[in-house]
């Protein structure tokens, strides 16, 4: 199989981990007797340093003419504290998701039996977590109008939903329970809120059609204290893109590392993969950032081109090297692996460098 990958690394340590994952994607392909053609683009603070805009138009061409979108991490902290910044390198991330239409991003969140000391929940509320956030991503308060007045005194920012971008997002995540453990749990605050009373509408009218799924619903509050208590509850979470934004971190902790966790960002025709971790600009250029969260992503994107036994050779590599404790700093502080070695270690269980027996 030939596919074109369109790669932007990024900002911090998105290089570094973004290399990680095309080392393991090229291990695949020599073994699987695949081919992938990289283009690379620029986006983020990267860009504005390099070109004056967070996303040039190229970067656009380039991903709108790739199979997928491979991406590292945005965001520099010296735009972090400037309320005025006229170009913000998020801005370029948000731009892009628009432009290719990427209105569902998938957030999977499990645990590792080896890192489990390093979860912030007890070991008995961690078994059997294995769930997945559905969020939606080209609308609501993200892309509303934005307005401040004249002398910056007021501000405010829009929240909007049309049936039709609930209906997409809402039918992909029946489509995932149905195919896991048949519940769906959407999560709003349509106590307050018309736009989640449309979410809610709109999901009891698409769940007549998916009558094998078990659906909930939730307030966002209630949610977000659910998710720390018993996340054992969960198996498909729907919700909306700011919604989705904060308990997706919050969920990410569950696992031990923010540096472990995968995303799909899925539109129209496009998708895009990205690790949910940020730009983390202390670590950057050190060889000390987790390179799991990319790779899964990578991994993730071998699923959507079908290759299905690829993407379950790298997760089953991810899952011998955090058993075997090869880990990065994050996850152990001491006796700790580089970045680089991490994808080295996962190359060489791709290829069966690694004997059996050590499995
Ligand atoms: C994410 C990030 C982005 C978001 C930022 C960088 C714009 O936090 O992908 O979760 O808020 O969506
Ligand atoms: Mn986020």
């Amino acid at each position: 199989m030939e596919k074109k990958i369109a790669v932007i690394l990024g900002d911090g340590i998105g290089p570094e981990v973004t290399q990680q994952s095309i080392k393991v994607l090229n291990c695949i392909a020599k073994q699987f007797g695949h081919r992938f053609i990289y283009n690379y683009g620029l986006m983020g603070a990267d860009a504005i340093d390099k070109t004056g805009s967070a996303l040039p138009e190229e970067t656009i061409t380039t991903c709108l003419d790739s199979d997928a979108v491979l991406f590292g991490a945005i965001g520099h902290p010296k735009y972090d504290n400037d309320p005025t910044a006229k170009v913000r390198p998020e801005q370029g991330l948000l731009q892009l998701r628009k432009t290719l239409q990427l209105f569902a991003n998938i957030r999977p969140v499990n645990t590792y039996s080896s890192l489990e000391h390093l979860s912030p929940l007890k070991s008995q509320q961690l078994q059997g977590v294995d769930f997945i956030i559905y969020r939606e991503l080209t609308g609501g308060i993200y892309f509303g109008k934005k307005e401040v007045n004249a002398d910056y005194t007021e501000a405010s920012d829009l929240c909007s939903y049309t049936k039709t971008e609930i209906e997409r997002i809402a039918h992909l995540a029946f489509q995932s329970a149905q195919q896991r453990k048949k519940k769906l749990t959407l999560v709003d605050k349509a106590n307050v809120l018309e736009t989640s009373r449309l979410w809610r509408k709109v999901v009891q009218e698409i769940s007549k059609e998916y009558t094998d799924v078990t659906v909930d619903y939730l307030f966002v509050d209630n949610a977000a204290m659910q998710i720390i208590l018993n996340p054992g509850q969960f198996d498909v979470i729907l919700t909306e893109n700011m919604f989705g934004d904060i308990i997706s971190d919050e969920a990410s902790v569950i696992s031990g590392s923010l540096g472990l966790l995968p995303s799909a960002s899925i539109g129209v025709s496009s998708a895009l993969f990205e690790p949910i971790h940020g730009s983390y600009p202390k670590a950057a250029g050190k060889d000390i950032a987790n390179p799991v969260g990319s790779i899964l992503s990578a991994a993730m994107m071998l699923d959507h081109f079908k290759l299905y036994e690829e993407a379950n050779l790298v997760r089953a590599a991810v899952d011998w090297t955090l058993n075997s404790k090869f880990v990065t700093k994050d996850i152990d502080p001491v006796n700790y692996y580089f970045t680089s070695t991490i994808g080295d270690l996962i190359c060489d269980y791709v290829t069966e460098k690694i004997p059996s027996d050590v499995n």
